[in-house]
């Protein structure tokens, strides 16, 4: 447990001086600028596990063809993915889908943290940063960007298992920090503070406005909070199959109801073709592609597979090579798909 004392001493100092430096420093965003409440929610959803950098042409696209929560409930789930396609974490864009349909079916969206969260797909930050931004409801946001900014203000020593834990260990000290009266403001500073200021690597303490008050920076150890165990990285390789036969790729379209990628298509596994890995030797290797995705250094071996080999299956397609452009892929399948069509025609 990090110890909060003299830091809540100093609580009004240090609303006060958050406040003022956002006031300076906020980066003018469309979802701040002429704020809604459907505005700050997709933003929410999109800003989870993304840059703000990253988000923008998406959050742009995404206003000009579903403006409101009314557009998007009615909208197809294939239009919502396929203007999510490239932002990564599809289940965000399924559940922020699912949100709009359960808000269009009350007489007006909810206003309370414990009613956000019973809405689906909606966890504690989401529920706070909604909240506090369009409702003023004093409720702390707690994610990486904040534990970091606390740990390193309380010099905390304890070693969390994981970030939600510590997540979890700073809430009561967040909300004992907020701006009562300006809770919105208070929190989109926390997160400007965390991803401007106090970065993980090379924070710049001496443009902090709360540099004062901060523990770590008395002793010149910022970046070892906070202190999280270590997550051992984890090597894993894929093997996924190449087929073109007569202008059209064999792709793999994930069900309905499967939990990260639905309706999306991917260039198939070795196993979702019935192939065993040891087929790998028989094979031409055409390309190798390296990724990572949190822990996990995955390195993709893509193999030339005769369409003999590629059984008859509902989640297997075979997609003309001009329709490729209208479907779902994820980012590094798009890719991947572009790269070795252009190579096909070369060969
Ligand atoms: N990250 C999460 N929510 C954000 C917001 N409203 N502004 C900037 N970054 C964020």
């Amino acid at each position: 447990m990090p110890d909060t004392s003299q830091l809540i001493s100093k609580q009004q100092t240090f609303r006060t001086a958050l406040l003022k430096w956002y006031r300076k420093n906020a980066r003018s965003l469309p979802w701040r600028d002429q704020p809604s409440l459907y505005k700050t929610v997709v933003s929410e959803f999109m800003l989870q596990q993304t840059q703000v950098k990253t988000v923008l042409p998406y959050f742009a696209r995404w206003m000009d063809t579903l403006p409101d929560f009314a557009t998007l409930a009615a909208a197809p789930e294939s239009q919502v993915l396929k203007i999510w396609e490239g932002l990564g974490y599809y289940s965000r864009a399924r559940r922020l889908h699912a949100l709009a349909h359960a808000i269009v079916a009350f007489p007006q969206p909810p206003q309370t943290v414990d009613d956000w969260l019973a809405l689906p797909g909606i966890g504690p930050y989401t529920a706070a940063a909604i909240t506090s931004i369009s409702f003023r409801v004093p409720a702390a946001v707690v994610d990486g960007n904040v534990v970091r900014i606390l740990a390193r203000l309380t010099a905390d020593e304890t070693e969390y298992r994981d970030g939600s834990t510590a997540a979890k260990a700073y809430t009561g000290l967040a909300d004992a920090l907020i701006n009562r009266k300006k809770p919105g403001d208070h929190n989109q500073a926390m997160m400007e503070l965390g991803a401007t200021v106090c970065a993980r690597r090379n924070p710049l303490c001496s443009a902090c406005p709360v540099q004062k008050l901060c523990v770590a920076d008395q002793q010149e150890t910022p970046e070892v909070y906070p202190r999280l165990v270590t997550k051992k990285i984890e090597k894993v390789t894929v093997d996924r199959a190449w087929c073109e036969q007569r202008g059209r790729v064999i792709l793999h379209r994930t069900s309905g109801d499967a939990k990260r990628l639905a309706h999306l298509h991917e260039l198939p596994t070795f196993e979702q073709i019935g192939l065993a890995p040891a087929d790998a030797k028989t094979l031409t290797l055409i390309a190798k592609k390296r990724r990572s995705i949190t822990r996990y250094r995955i390195t993709e071996m893509i193999y030339q597979v005769a369409s003999s080999r590629i059984p008859k299956s509902d989640e297997l397609i075979w997609v003309p090579r001009d329709e490729i452009e209208s479907l779902t892929l994820s980012g590094p399948h798009r890719r991947w798909v572009r790269e070795l069509l252009v190579k096909q025609l070369k060969t």
